[in-house]
């Protein structure tokens, strides 16, 4: 098994670390109602710092990528590949700018992170987990070739289980 790679390429993107220089930009896509709107709602400007520590530590001990364009260098997005709270297991997720939706980069940046999870990392299987409404997200998940394994409520929605690789 190789290390957590802190730089990942796809044709288009680059997925780097986060920087302390990047607390504008997160502070920004949590902050906004679109795209928290599966994610229990903005974050409060009170809880940013919190926030942005707990994605610095890539959500308890895993790893956050921020996602670049090639082109214009712009972030659009963060990349989580994280303990799941309930076993452990490697959980993939994801926040997208909701300008930069419906371009394909957060299918392209998630699945060079899939990868490096099955491959590099070695994982047996990634599993992620989000709500049942939240079709963009399914529909992304579907396209990484993860399968829904089961349903349950949490946070008071229903959430929709997804995993791939190899069974347990
Ligand atoms: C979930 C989320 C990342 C999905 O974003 P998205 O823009 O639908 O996903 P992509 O960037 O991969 O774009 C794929 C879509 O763009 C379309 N598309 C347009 N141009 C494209 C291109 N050049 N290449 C690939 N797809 C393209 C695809 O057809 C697809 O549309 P569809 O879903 O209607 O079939 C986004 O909705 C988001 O950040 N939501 C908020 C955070 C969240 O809810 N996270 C889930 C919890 S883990």
């Amino acid at each position: 098994m190789t290390a957590v790679q802190q730089r990942l390429e796809t044709e288009r993107l680059v997925l780097r670390s986060l920087a302390r220089t990047d607390a504008i930009f997160v502070a920004d896509l949590i902050s906004d109602e679109d795209v928290r709107r599966y994610l229990g709602g903005p974050v409060s400007p009170e809880q940013h710092e919190a926030t942005f520590a707990r994605y610095s530590s890539g959500e308890n001990g895993g790893m956050v990528w921020v996602v670049e364009t090639k082109n214009l260098q712009t972030s659009v997005g963060l990349v989580f590949l994280s303990p799941h709270r309930d076993n452990g297991e490697a959980e993939l997720s994801y926040q997208f700018r909701a300008q930069d939706w419906k371009r394909g980069y957060a299918t392209e940046a998630a699945a060079r992170v899939l990868s490096h999870a099955l491959g590099d990392l070695e994982c047996v299987r990634v599993i992620a987990e989000t709500q049942t409404a939240n079709l963009p997200s399914r529909r992304l998940l579907t396209r990484l070739g993860m399968t829904e394994i089961s349903r349950h409520v949490r946070f008071g929605s229903e959430q929709s289980l997804y995993a791939t690789g190899n069974p347990a």
